[in-house]
């Protein structure tokens, strides 16, 4: 545990030192929401209030920007985040399908993790592999058309490799 705060205060001062260096603070928000949820992996009510405490700006503000962007999030993603691209030639081709399977077979919405913290679910707009799509990220690895039609498949596998 002691740890954990170890790690912790260290993300906290990296993301003030950040903060710090920006000359002109105005305009500047999103910039330091990206670089808290590189630092964190999300930006939890916490992470929130040290922003606008040390940008000096209203909790309200940053939620309201958090809360709009859809690729800010406020859990922590699972260890293996799914991303379903929802762009033109990727819902042409059935993605609503594919986020629909996902969603059912995991039990979860959009922007949600799984209680065991293994899956979460976002939808992009094009990831620029339409050739492949529908197109689901899960990670790092790409799995287009001829996979997507069995995503319980897909998931499966990556839960038996987890819990080995
Ligand atoms: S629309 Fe999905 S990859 Fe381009």
């Amino acid at each position: 545990m002691a740890c954990d705060n170890k790690l912790k205060k260290e993300m906290f001062e990296e993301l003030k030192k950040y903060i710090d260096e920006i000359g002109e603070k105005n305009g500047a928000l999103i910039s330091v929401l990206h670089k808290g949820q590189e630092i964190f992996g999300y930006l939890p009510q916490e992470i929130q209030e040290f922003i606008a405490k040390e940008m000096n700006i209203p909790i309200a503000k940053v939620y309201g920007v958090v809360s709009f962007y859809h690729f800010f999030s406020m859990t922590p993603k699972g260890k293996h985040p799914i991303s379903v691209c929802m762009g033109t030639a990727c819902y042409v081709r059935g993605a609503e399908k594919v986020l629909n399977s996902v969603k059912n077979y995991l039990g979860i919405d959009v922007g949600e993790t799984t209680e065991d913290g293994l899956f979460s679910i976002d939808a992009l707009r094009c990831v620029g592999a339409c050739g492949l799509a529908p197109v689901v990220l899960i990670g790092k690895d790409v799995y287009g058309k001829e996979q997507v039609k069995d995503m319980k498949k897909i998931l499966e596998k990556y839960r038996k490799e987890s819990v080995g």
